[in-house]
């Protein structure tokens, strides 16, 4: 376990400090009167009768989906490995397309879309079949089979939905990659997940200005021997160079692809996507999520927590290159024929107010953002929300990291008016969809709680015994049963699975969390116990930053944490120290920094770096990042620091001007 018990001491005192958050605020009458559920017994009754009898609470739910074939079994657990729905056939596309296009839903708009600069377009259902069902006969021209791996690096347009979905309907797995994401990055997941195909588009819009995508496709693939072939959307008109025989354009291919496409009929286990994660250690993990357990999860989740009705309109400021994205942009709302807003740009493009006048004309009903933006808003100006009129929203959600109550409350007051709920959601990529989330007819909020687990979710705050906490007492969030969506293993990775989620305790999934339960048995996440931050509601594994610091010729060696941030959260302070020959200074670490972001991406850009003669090392020859961190946070060390090997360094590490 990366935490000792010093960190979990100062876990401890800022919880205590959050102790003091009494306030509380029950759904208002006229919000429960017409939720799918209404009521906190409603809930205690669902949650009860999932824990009693997990096998018919899935298996009732997964009912309400269209089977090829329905399964022979619910679940198969051969711990840490489960499978969901073992006999049954189906297809997730389907599910979330055909459904909706065959019914009264076919001229429903499915996807509104926003673009940076103001184009506005509708897809409907029907649309989107077609559209959907094309791309898919592409994809088989194409030479994609069931099983192969199909890497998506483009931006917010709605093509992005599509070309997952495509992949979805022809039972390849989707491996989107986060546009801000560089070279390096790309060729180290298509490496990964061996992927066959890289869809993108030629660049994509970023306040006013526009990346090259393709330029940065180009310079991945160099070193991926396993893509055949590049498809290239235009969105900007950026010049791009087309390599003859590899790269084809999006709408040359779609001109002569028929719109009918019968969805490939596939085995409920049959891998759905792999996305890439941080962890503590190493490479990025390749995380796998399957087709039925998946699905059955994100509609239902979405279903409940947003109280989802016909007429809402729901804006998921997410990236569709993140897990939020995948379950809550796409999946979750299509499965359930919901009207998504989806925002092409910045937050602050062109200026502060870019969601509010969003939500005003589009008229949003339900908002879904993170804690890293509403700390930006607050910062940015209470009038940039309030000249809009939001009356059209009915409930907020959060996602990503802890919002601290100060945020909760001007996201109640400011955004929500005092009148709409607001679900803080927690969960992980690993989980597929949300995990423990106030259901917003029915559970009484407080301020920076994540409340209770939904029906079926059996989590829990144990000690590292395994034994659970006592009421208030921090401690590790686990899972203690599986749980559909749950992630099958690390791509390619079996061993690194199981040695990551489930060795540090018995027959539990841990979450990388510390959480405390407090008298009411709501979950209160104290954010990560490994060495994987939270920047801007983004998972970085500090390890990850610190490969990329070191990989510079510069750099000895290299430690990075984190320190709390306002706007961000964490900010990363990386201590660095350099060979002989090199003298730090203000240019090389600017270098650093664009080092850093060539190397992942600028979300990974280091806020602050300092140069260190040498780093604190225990005597077997850890970092003591504990220290480090204190350093970063209050730039002194009062933690016991017996281990220390040479207290000489701590001294050259304090705060440093600017040289
Ligand atoms: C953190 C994002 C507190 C947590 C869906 C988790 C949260 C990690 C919350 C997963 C929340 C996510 N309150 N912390 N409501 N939601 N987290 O994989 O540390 O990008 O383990 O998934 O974000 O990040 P990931």
């Amino acid at each position: 376990m990366a935490t000792d018990e010093k960190t979990s001491k100062e876990q401890n005192g800022s919880i205590s400090s959050v102790l003091t958050e009494k306030r509380k605020f029950p759904p208002l009458a006229e919000f429960s009167k017409n939720a799918h559920i209404s009521s906190m017994e409603e809930y205690e009754k669902l949650y009860a009768a999932a824990a009693a009898d997990p096998d018919k609470y899935w298996g009732d739910l997964a009912e309400k989906f269209h089977w090829f074939k329905k399964w022979d079994t619910v679940l198969e657990w051969n711990a840490p490995y489960a499978k969901w729905f073992s006999g049954g056939k189906t297809n997730i596309c389907y599910n979330a397309v055909d459904v909706h296009a065959n019914s009264w839903r076919k001229n429903k708009a499915a996807i509104i879309w926003e673009g940076e600069e103001g184009h506005q377009r509708v897809i409907t259902y029907g649309e989107l079949h077609r559209q959907v069902s094309k791309f898919a006969n592409v994809l088989k021209i194409a030479g994609i089979r069931p099983g192969d791996r199909v890497a998506i690096y483009m931006g917010m347009v709605p093509e992005l939905i599509i070309a997952v979905l495509a992949c979805a309907r022809v039972g390849a797995v989707h491996n989107v990659i986060f546009a801000g994401f560089s070279a390096h990055a790309i060729s180290e997941r298509v490496n990964d997940s061996r992927a066959k195909m890289v869809i993108c588009a030629d660049g994509t819009r970023r306040r006013g200005s526009s990346i090259n995508l393709k330029n940065i496709v180009d310079e991945a693939i160099i070193t991926t021997p396993s893509v055949r072939s590049v498809i290239v959307l235009k969105v900007t008109g950026e010049t791009v160079h087309m390599h003859d025989g590899m790269d084809h354009w999006w709408h040359d291919l779609m001109g002569l692809a028929m719109d009918e496409c019968d969805p490939a009929e596939l085995e409920a286990e049959h891998p759905l996507f792999v996305l890439y994660t941080s962890g503590s250690t190493g490479k990025p993990k390749g995380i796998l999520h399957t087709t039925a357990g998946y699905m059955v999860h994100a509609a239902n989740s979405f279903k409940y927590v947003f109280d989802i009705k016909d007429e809402d309109i729901y804006f998921c400021t997410a990236d569709v290159g993140w897990i939020t994205g995948h379950t809550y942009m796409a999946y979750g709302p299509l499965l359930n024929g919901a009207t998504i807003l989806m925002y092409e740009g910045a937050p602050n493009y062109p200026q502060w107010d870019r969601f509010w006048d969003i939500i005003n004309r589009h008229k949003v009903t339900i908002l879904y953002t993170a804690p890293t933006a509403i700390r930006a808003f607050i910062r940015a100006g209470n009038e940039w929300v309030t000249k809009h009129n939001l009356n059209s929203l009915r409930l907020l959600g959060t996602v990503g990291e802890p919002i601290n109550p100060e945020a909760w409350m001007w996201y109640h007051r400011v955004v929500g008016q005092e009148r709409c709920p607001i679900v803080d959601t927690w969960w992980q990529t690993e989980t597929g969809g949300i995990m423990v989330s106030p259901l917003p007819g029915a559970t009484p909020t407080k301020p920076g709680t994540a409340t209770r687990p939904l029906p079926g979710i059996m989590v829990d705050v144990v000690r590292k015994n395994g034994e659970p906490c006592e009421a208030n007492e921090g401690g590790y969030l686990v899972i203690k049963k599986p749980w559909p969506s749950m992630l099958r293993t690390i791509y390619g990775d079996n061993e690194r699975y199981e040695k990551t989620y489930w060795s540090e305790f018995k027959e539990m999934y841990f979450t990388g969390d510390g959480a405390r339960k407090d008298e009411d048995g709501y979950i209160w996440i104290m954010g990560r116990v490994d060495d994987v931050v939270n920047v801007s509601g983004h998972r970085l594994g500090t390890s990850e930053v610190e490969s990329a610091l070191v990989s510079y010729e510069a750099v000895a060696e290299a430690a990075v944490v984190s320190r709390p941030d306002d706007i961000k959260g964490n900010a990363l302070v990386a201590f660095v120290t350099l060979k002989d020959e090199y003298v730090g200074d203000m240019n090389l670490r600017e270098a650093l920094r664009n080092h850093v972001a060539k190397e992942i991406g600028p979300i990974a850009k280091p806020d602050e770096i300092r140069w260190a003669k040498g780093l604190p090392k225990t005597r077997s020859g850890k970092i003591m990042r504990r220290l480090l961190r204190e350093l970063a946070t209050s730039n002194e060390v009062k933690g016991d620091v017996t281990t220390l090997e040479d207290f000489g360094v701590l001294e050259n590490l304090r705060d440093q001007e600017d040289d």
